[in-house]
């Protein structure tokens, strides 16, 4: 059988989640890792059994390996030209979420790849989850008007998480899960207004990190979509260890049922002498690693759930909901 030859660009924590999942495939081998911190880029040459290790993305390019496909997993602010050279080689790509800090380039990226057609993929992994078929199946029959969702927890222990300027924000770099979840179920969004706190983190809570924690402790966004969905997102990352979050996911309230999606574990149906909780029992970063690497032998864009051009669309709300934040005024999409 005649592997896909893989190529590897960031080796950090999430990279590692992916690899965990590539190395079960019999169809994959990755030939190429590169990240700058050589101690991760050589754990992961070893664990992988890659032939090559790389510095950074431009000397893995440099490095004129045969690739048939790349896997970008990097800080929101390191995405210096990764996918743009990949569109120019007509490499497909995975790249993980929140796929860049600037809306314009994502808007370029979007383009090259709708107008080249290329295979892309976006770290938009519950897609694939179990219970978001599931989710789709029982909303086909549902007349909903309210949502109300949340992720609640702590700060991610990485240094770009501290500030907005380099995540985002918890809405832009992690809720974002949701909100794309929200626009899988509902469609696009035509308004969004959001509003945001930092008056319980005291910087100070974490000295090691240069720069300092700056970002919001808290948001609400209320979004209104096209079919005349209101949800409301909230996210908070003050709760700590000793704190017990009360519940992540999404709450879907309709005329004659409503479903209670508990973050990646269940989802529970309630209607009129019905309550049935159906608990997630798949791997949704197997079947999305799984889905991208089929699309990739068939060169087929379609058969992927988050194609880059669909995952701007999500990025473009997250950053909506930034911009509202700053502005205090709804924006329309
Ligand atoms: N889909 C999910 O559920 C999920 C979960 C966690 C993180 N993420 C996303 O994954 C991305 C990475 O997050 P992480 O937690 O792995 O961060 P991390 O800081 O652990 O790793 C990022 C790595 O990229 C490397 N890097 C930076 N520039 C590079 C370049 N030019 N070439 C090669 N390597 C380079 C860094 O040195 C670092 O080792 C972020 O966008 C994050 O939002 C997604």
């Amino acid at each position: 059988m005649e592997k896909l030859k893989l190529g590897i660009i960031g080796c950090g924590g999430m990279m590692s989640h992916h690899v965990s999942r590539l190395l079960t495939f019999e169809d994959v081998q990755i030939t190429a890792v590169a990240d700058p911190r050589a101690e991760r880029a050589e754990a992961m040459q070893k664990r992988t059994g890659a032939v090559k290790v790389y510095a950074s993305h431009k000397e893995l390019f440099a490095g004129g390996d045969k690739l048939d496909a790349v896997y970008i997993a990097v800080e929101p602010t390191a995405h210096d030209g990764i996918e743009e050279e990949c569109i120019a080689r007509g490499l497909p790509f995975m790249v993980e979420k929140p796929m860049t800090m600037c809306l314009e380039q994502a808007k370029k990226i979007t383009d090259a790849v709708k107008a080249k057609g290329l295979v892309t993929a976006v770290g938009f992994q519950d897609r694939y989850l179990a219970v978001t078929d599931r989710i789709k199946k029982e909303l086909s029959d549902m007349k909903v008007g309210l949502v109300y969702g949340s992720w609640f927890g702590g700060v991610p222990q990485v240094w770009w998480w501290m500030k907005k300027a380099t995540c985002g924000g918890q809405l832009y770099e992690q809720n974002i899960h949701l909100l794309d979840q929200l626009r899988y179920f509902f469609g696009e969004a035509e308004k969004v207004y959001a509003v945001s706190g930092r008056t319980l983190i005291d910087p100070k809570e974490f000295p090691d990190t240069l720069p300092a924690y700056d970002t919001d402790d808290f948001s609400t966004a209320v979004i209104t979509f096209k079919n005349g969905v209101v949800a409301n997102l909230m996210s908070c990352c003050y709760v700590t260890g000793k704190g017990n979050p009360i519940r992540n996911g999404l709450t879907i309230i309709g005329r004659d049922k409503s479903l209670e999606y508990s973050l990646r574990n269940s989802v529970t149906v309630y209607e009129a002498g019905r309550e049935e909780k159906i608990v997630n029992q798949t791997d949704q970063s197997d079947r999305h690693a799984r889905a991208f690497l089929d699309a990739v032998k068939v060169g087929d864009p379609t058969a992927v759930r988050s194609p880059y051009p669909d995952a701007y669309e999500t990025l473009r709300l997250a950053a909506a909901a930034n911009e509202s934040i700053a502005s205090g005024n709804a924006v329309f999409l």
